[in-house]
């Protein structure tokens, strides 16, 4: 049984989608696990304690001030005695809750109290799901290291109305607990790790700056696959609109010089990872006004001065880490440019790819990449950044093995 013996605590919120987990707890102790179910008053509308109590086969929590349940295990007991609290179906109302930090029911004093990997099912209308305040705070939530499943496209079972708003399927949810509970081995655990990621703005007077395409959403990947395999990681981040990922530390910079500087101050360090899309030029003297135009006036020219290589200097460094990574952005002869450059910026490995527009990679959920070191070369298959990032974990890790 794959969940023998884990203890899960599942929190049921106030919505239609209650009806659903009924078959998430029978689900969950076909597969081993224990159940202990807290369920808020809202939730009571919608399917009763004794059903629920019957199916987990345990007392069902339902009040902070119950006299027999706080002398019986008590909020913070609770909150600590499981491997894993699930929250199914999450409301928008629970999620502003522990977004917030409040701690006003049995539900949301546990959720602050909890100290255990949290993992939420939401399960709302669209428009209430699609809502800014609930996309804030869950944006907040996942920096806070909350995972989530869901919510689903569908139609919603009491309006008939369609979009993102229905709780994932039941065993879609076990299958998400199986993945967090497994007992993943740590490897890199002990490892101090550097990833940086996103692009550099290069400023052209306070107001103007010249970028480039990159999201960071391969580099943030790659910082938090490092982190669940044990690294210590620091992520130096150029400017993404992506949430900073969950277990890592992460340094906010806008220039490449900036990026330099992080960088640097965080040697020594076992592995670095460089993936941002360093700006190859700086304007030279970026205006400290808003640069005018006047009537009758030729464009302005730019003149541009190059920027510090930061891989090349990581990967020259008297600090040099064990390991040090770069990528390789090309739009044509993918390998052989992969290849100057591994000798170039004095790294153990490139990762190649082509972000030629046709590819779609740069700023796009999938990646295409070509591993480059001195032992030869590999050809991945083209897949989802998550997993491109959890495989080069992977690879990091047998590597420091090996070395
Ligand atoms: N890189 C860096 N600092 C720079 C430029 C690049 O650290 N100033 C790193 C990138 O993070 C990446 C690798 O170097 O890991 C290669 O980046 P890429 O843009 O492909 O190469 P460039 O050095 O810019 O070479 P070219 O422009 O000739 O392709």
């Amino acid at each position: 049984m794959t969940l023998s013996g884990k203890r899960v605590l599942l929190i049921i919120s106030g919505g239609i989608a209650a009806y659903k987990s009924l078959d998430l707890i029978r689900r969950l102790r076909e597969r081993g696990a224990s159940v202990r179910p807290i369920m808020t008053a809202s939730a009571q509308e919608f399917i009763t304690p004794l059903a629920v109590g019957a199916l987990a086969a345990s007392h069902v929590y339902l009040d902070l001030f119950s006299r027999e349940d706080e002398q019986d295990v008590g909020h913070i007991r609770l909150a600590r005695e499981c491997d894993l609290i699930v929250v199914a179906p999450a409301t928008a109302n629970v999620m502003a809750k522990m977004a917030q930090g409040l701690a006003e029911d049995l539900a949301s004093t546990v959720l602050l109290a909890a100290d255990r990997p949290v993992l939420v099912a939401p399960a709302m209308n669209p428009k209430m799901w699609a809502h800014p305040a609930t996309q804030r705070n869950v944006a907040t939530l996942k920096q806070d290291g909350i995972h989530f499943i869901g919510p689903k496209a569908g139609e919603m079972a009491e309006s008939g109305e369609s979009g993102m708003g229905r709780m994932a399927e039941p065993l879609e949810i076990v299958a998400t607990i199986e993945a967090m509970l497994e007992d993943q081995p740590k490897p890199l655990k002990g490892r101090t790790a550097i990833v940086t990621s996103g692009p550099t703005h290069e400023p052209i007077d306070p107001v103007r700056y010249i970028a480039n395409r990159s999201s960071g959403k391969q580099g943030h990947a790659i910082a938090s696959a490092l982190a669940s395999l044990g690294a210590d990681v620091t992520l130096v981040s150029g400017p993404v609109i992506i949430a900073d990922p969950a277990g890592v530390k992460t340094i906010h910079v806008e220039r490449a010089e900036e990026m330099r500087d992080a960088v640097l101050s965080l040697l020594p360090a076992d592995i670095a990872v460089m993936v941002a899309a360093v700006a190859d030029w700086r304007v030279a003297s970026a205006s400290g006004q808003k640069i005018k135009k006047q009537p009758g006036d030729a464009p302005p020219s730019l003149v541009l001065a190059e920027n510090p290589d930061i891989l090349k200097t990581v990967g020259h460094h008297e600090k040099r880490p064990r390991l040090v990574i770069g990528f390789a952005a090309e739009t044509q002869n993918v390998e052989d440019n992969g290849r100057a450059k591994l000798a170039r910026k004095g790294a153990d490995l490139i990762v190649a790819n082509d972000v030629s527009p046709e590819t779609g990679i740069m700023g796009g959920e999938r990646n295409h990449v070509t591993l480059i070191s001195q032992d030869g070369t590999e050809h991945w298959p083209d897949m989802d950044k998550n997993s491109v990032a959890e495989q080069l974990a992977r690879k990091i890790a047998s590597l420091l093995a090996l070395s």
